[in-house]
């Protein structure tokens, strides 16, 4: 008898909370990524811009240009840098998030 309701009770906490656990797996940290920390997504940017593009220059700041000042001045700076087109594209991003437009 004992047995029977233990299995009643686990097979009717699981109904009740499989779904509860899906959703909070898959939706929250994905928004919590791109909407609610716009930093988590820029940082490697912001990292390999910080490590790469001070040593020729003072390190500019990307409020200084505009976005598309920016999609300029990368590209030629990370072929001086010996960036790859990957850790371009992430530098990019990062400036043109902070850009003054
Ligand atoms: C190997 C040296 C070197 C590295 C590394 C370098 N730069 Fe430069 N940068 C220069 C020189 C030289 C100039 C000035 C001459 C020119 O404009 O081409 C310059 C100019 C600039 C300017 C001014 C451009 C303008 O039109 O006003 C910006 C902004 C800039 N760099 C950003 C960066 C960024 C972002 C990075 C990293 C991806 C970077 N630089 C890495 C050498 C470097």
């Amino acid at each position: 008898m004992k047995k029977y309701i233990f299995a009643f009770a686990s097979a009717s906490l699981l109904v009740a909370c499989a779904p509860k656990v899906i959703v909070e797996q898959e939706v929250t940290p994905i928004k919590e990524q791109t909407e609610t920390k716009p930093e988590v997504k820029y940082l490697e940017g912001k990292t390999l811009f910080d490590t790469n593009c001070g040593k020729c220059h003072d390190l500019p700041h990307p409020s200084q240009y505009s976005k598309a000042q920016w999609a300029k001045i990368v590209p030629p700076m990370s072929k001086e840098a010996k960036l790859d087109p990957t850790q371009e594209n992430q530098i990019l991003l990062y400036v043109q998030y902070g850009a003054m437009n």
